[in-house]
């Protein structure tokens, strides 16, 4: 179990793919993202992720910044197609340079690296082999992560094996919203249990080669409401709440899946798989925005039979229009804290906007996300108080970033980026949160 921290940890997190940009340089392979960039349609804004936000030219600009910002703890990802092109195989010398430079400046400035494995950017070479439906990629991403350990883990001792399970496992082989856009259900399932073995490889070989690491996977957990409560949606929310919150953190810490699940998946389950993917971990990282509403969904081509319903009419929203719920957020900290007895660290929370711009005197306005994080702050605090073991909070995110299948449009940033100049200009509430944090640090001291 790793040493509770000292302070609060306060951070700020981005992912490889959303900012880096930079995709066909230096030798970096294409992920499955890249080919999904340039299928017509599956972006929303018909935007992709060749340029981004440029940060493999800009780094130190943008280290610069969350340096500016106070903060002790930075989240980032590292690609696996800049490491491995191939996914496997020869390892890509100046993709592992970039990186340690990377992690070097951070260590420069005082800010702790806490480096996530994978977020989403499979390699396309290993896609082509089957990807996560193919049971070898267990083996493909432990050895990945034996490279990414080695090479990185004399001065990185915060690891993270993956961001938000649930979330590329549903979208990219039941619903198609995210790569690599299947709509299969055995694929899906095939994909749910080879990316536990593969968390569960991961943390063992971490745990090999990593002195005093400290273990953690992010969930996405969202409370899932039936649309307008009503009766013959209750099924598709119980459905997708196995989906969406439980078929990853409880087979890697509790030892089982979830019940409907357990039955669907075990075709696939071979002996002794479950003992490979529940692995002690140090603790979990958790990224929450908002409750979500299930609806039946009567299709016969719909994969399971849910969909996604609508908030009710009356409920706020932020600019993307996900639903506004704090108390959801305290519930969830306080009944993962109840379910799963670790340490939590909230690896991702913040507030989406379409129409954050510069005005004339160059100053971004964002008092909606200020709003949104101010009760979310509070939230967590509430929640703390009844008793979750909440150590740290990395904001979503430094920067305005390339948003997957919604592409550049929602800006969750706390620094605006211009993707036509690339300049990037402090929001309000990038000063709201250096406050935030500086007087945590002050109170603390005094404590
Ligand atoms: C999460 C993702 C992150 C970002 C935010 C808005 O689901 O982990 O990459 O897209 O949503």
């Amino acid at each position: 179990m790793s040493a509770k921290d000292k302070n609060f940890v306060w951070g700020v997190s981005t992912s490889a793919y959303q900012i880096e940009g930079a995709v066909a340089q230096d030798g970096r392979g294409p992920s499955i993202w890249d080919l999904r960039g340039k299928i017509p349609g599956k972006i929303g804004d018909g935007s992709n992720g060749e340029v981004a936000c440029d940060h493999y030219h800009r780094w130190q600009e943008d280290l610069a910044l969350a340096k500016k910002l106070g903060v002790s703890a930075y989240r980032f990802s590292i690609a696996w197609p800049r490491l491995l092109p191939e996914g496997r195989g020869a390892p890509n010398q100046k993709g592992l340079d970039f990186y340690d430079r990377l992690i070097d400046a951070q260590l420069a400035m005082a800010i702790e690296p806490w480096l996530c494995l994978y977020h989403w950017d499979l390699p396309q070479a290993l896609h082509d082999r089957g990807g996560w439906t193919n049971r070898d990629c267990a083996g493909w991403f432990a050895d990945f992560a034996a490279l990414a350990a080695k090479r990185y883990g004399d001065r990185v001792k915060r690891f993270i094996t993956f961001n938000e399970f649930s979330v590329f496992t549903l979208f990219g082989y039941a619903i198609d919203w995210a790569a690599p856009g299947i709509t299969d259900r055995q694929a899906h399932l095939k994909a749910i249990h080879h990316v536990n073995l593969a968390h569960g490889a991961g943390v063992d070989v971490l745990r090999a080669l990593v002195p005093k690491v400290s273990i953690g996977a992010i969930h996405n957990r969202q409370i899932v409401l039936p649309e307008g409560d009503k009766e013959e949606n209750r099924e598709a929310a119980a459905l997708l709440d196995e989906h969406w919150n439980l078929a990853f953190p409880d087979p890697q810490i509790l030892g089982h899946y979830p019940p409907r699940l357990a039955q669907a998946i075990e075709p696939y389950v071979q002996a002794g798989d479950l003992a490979r993917i529940c692995r002690p971990i140090d603790w979990f990282g958790l990224n929450h925005y908002g409750p979500i509403f299930a609806r039946r969904d009567p299709d016969p081509k719909s994969t399971w039979g849910f969909g996604w319903g609508d908030a009710p009419p009356d409920s706020p929203t932020h600019g993307v229009g996900w639903a506004v719920f704090p108390d959801a957020f305290r519930a969830e900290l306080v009944e993962i804290a109840r379910r799963y007895k670790l340490p939590i660290y909230i690896t991702e929370n913040g507030c989406g906007g379409g129409d954050d711009a510069p005005d004339r005197q160059g100053r971004v306005k964002d008092a909606h996300r200020i709003r949104y994080l101010t009760l979310y702050n509070k939230a967590m605090r509430q929640a703390m108080k009844e008793g979750a073991d909440v150590r740290g909070y990395f904001l979503w995110s430094l920067l305005d970033a390339f948003e997957w299948g919604s592409g550049l449009g929602p800006r969750f940033g706390l620094v605006h980026v211009d993707f036509k100049t690339l300049k990037r200009t402090p929001k309000d509430s990038f000063a709201w949160y250096a406050k935030l944090i500086q007087n945590d640090r002050r109170q603390s001291k005094r404590r």
